[in-house]
């Protein structure tokens, strides 16, 4: 009973998800941004069509009721009703007109006295409005609408026709009880159709968002194919233009994730093969001493230099593998510190020397004024170490390797150059890929790994810098290397 309290409790959480999920999405915006541009005319047409009513019909109800108070006014004048009141013919006039429209009279003289009430309440007491005031002081009639308490009130001056002066004033308030009761129920019908035509903008809209936004259901179903690994190939959605652009960002995301699974396909098929050979050459070696007997004590020591010699090589791979693969993992931990560049290659030539004083070539350094700069000495070390040892490496015999240093105030410039064997113009744009080695025939004369060039560039661009090649075959070749002077992450 608890598990199957539990599992309500979960599947009505991700029913909840889902319908929030239903609330951000594309459709209801479409839907929601049709019902309002569904709703918002139909409020203005309901708005204007029942003020224009109300307005229309207290005006007429006006000039009607001022009209016949004009006529009755000056009969009142006429017949002096202020001084015999008794008049059964204008009394019933004013009841006649009081009962059509619904409302009340009052005549008031100069005292402010009520000589008249149709209601008959407030005959004999006096009574002191504004609007009696004014109409006295005007010298004219006033009309004032009060929509809130549904009437019309209005003011009329009964003058005496000898003195031209205001002897009373007719007080009559008119209901609008019954414009009111037509506004309320042209405004029942106005919110009626608003809803009408909101509840079918909505069905409407449900399926014209359905239809809308399937194209963006087709690109999230194809990039799930080739998720879920239905599908190697681009895919193409072109319904719309922002569709055929999220395809397009995608199949180039596909293209850099398949390059980069090949290039490690491929990198690790190399280290296999390279960490192999040496293996092999060991085991050729190993198995031809055990496979005889007697042998001269000269071939063994023969053998097993080679053997030596094979062990240093798969040595230095896994050294240069380390180091490359620390290279790319430490990016955010370059040791910064303020580094003599011109003596940092002064030190890395002396260490060289040696190995090219064997070929007999020459190692110059040309600097000219000294340059600090913040940068990680050991990575950096490394770098130049293997620009100036692969202008050793390939090399002639007597040749020479020139290192340059210069400097400007952003910057400092490390040429390598020599005068070696070179590099082929279709095979520059290579050497820089790891275990990359130009012509492996010529290669297997002189050692290496083809890892050299991918160290250095690393440690080069981890600095913010660049290196460039320039190389012609049996003339030389020239590394030229820029790297800013103060940190630059
Ligand atoms: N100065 C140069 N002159 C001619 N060829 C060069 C020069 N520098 C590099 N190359 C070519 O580029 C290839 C890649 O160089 P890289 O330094 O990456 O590897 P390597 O020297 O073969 O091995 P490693 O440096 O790992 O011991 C070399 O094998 C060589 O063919
Ligand atoms: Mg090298």
């Amino acid at each position: 009973m608890s598990i199957q309290n539990g599992e309500w409790v979960i599947i009505s959480r991700v029913n909840l998800k889902d319908k929030l999920t239903f609330f951000k999405s594309l459709r209801f915006r479409i839907m929601v941004i049709l019902v309002l541009i569904g709703i918002f005319p139909c409020i203005i047409a309901t708005n204007v069509v029942v003020r224009g009513y109300e307005n229309r019909a207290v005006s007429l109800r006006i000039m009607n009721v001022r009209n016949q108070c004009e006529i009755l006014c000056n009969s009142l004048v006429t017949e002096d009703y202020l001084g015999n009141t008794f008049s059964d013919v204008l009394n019933s006039e004013l009841s006649l007109l009081s009962n059509i429209y619904n409302g009340r009279i009052l005549i008031i003289d100069s005292d402010f006295k009520v000589v008249k009430d149709t209601y008959d309440l407030d005959v004999g007491k006096t009574s002191v409005s504004k609007e009696v005031i004014s109409c006295y002081e005007d010298k004219k009639g006033q009309t004032q609408y009060d929509d809130r308490n549904e009437y019309i009130e209005m003011t009329f001056p009964i003058d005496d026709r000898d003195t031209g002066e205001i002897d009373g004033v007719m007080l009559v308030s008119v209901s609008t009880h019954e414009i009111q009761q037509n506004v309320m129920i042209l405004e029942d019908q106005g919110i009626l159709v608003i809803v009408i035509v909101s509840l079918l903008v909505l069905i409407l809209g449900y399926f014209l968002a359905g239809i809308l936004v399937k194209p963006f259901l087709r690109v999230t179903h194809a990039i799930e194919d080739v998720t879920d690994g239905y599908e190697d190939q681009a895919i193409s959605v072109p319904d719309y233009t922002e569709t055929k652009q999220i395809t397009d960002a995608f199949n180039k995301m596909l293209t850099r994730v398949q390059t980069l699974d090949n290039s490690r396909q491929e990198f690790v098929s190399n280290v296999s093969h390279e960490l192999k050979t040496p293996l092999t050459s060991m085991k050729v070696l190993a198995d031809s001493l055990n496979g005889q007997d007697n042998v001269p004590i000269e071939i063994y020591k023969d053998f097993m230099q080679d053997i030596t010699m094979e062990i240093d090589r798969e040595n230095k791979i896994i050294t240069d593998l380390l180091s490359m693969v620390r290279m790319n993992k430490e990016s955010q931990t370059l040791n910064f510190e303020n580094v003599d560049i011109g003596a940092m290659l002064e030190r890395i030539i002396k260490q060289l020397k040696p190995v090219a004083a064997k070929r007999s070539i020459e190692l110059i350094l040309e600097n000219t004024k000294p340059v600090m700069a913040e940068v990680d000495e050991i990575k950096l070390s490394l770098a130049f170490t293997n620009l100036i040892e692969n202008g050793i490496k390939y090399n002639i015999e007597g040749g020479w390797v020139r290192v340059s240093l210069t400097s400007d105030r952003k910057y400092f410039y490390v040429s390598v150059a020599d005068c070696g064997i070179g590099i082929a113009e279709d095979q520059q744009e290579h050497i820089f890929e790891r275990f990359y080695r130009v012509d492996k025939s010529h290669s297997t004369e002189v050692e290496g790994t083809g890892l050299g060039l991918s160290i250095t560039r690393s440690a080069i661009v981890l600095h913010r810098g660049a290196i460039k090649v320039n190389s012609k075959e049996k003339e030389g070749t020239t590394f030229q290397v820029r790297i800013p002077l103060s940190r630059q992450i």
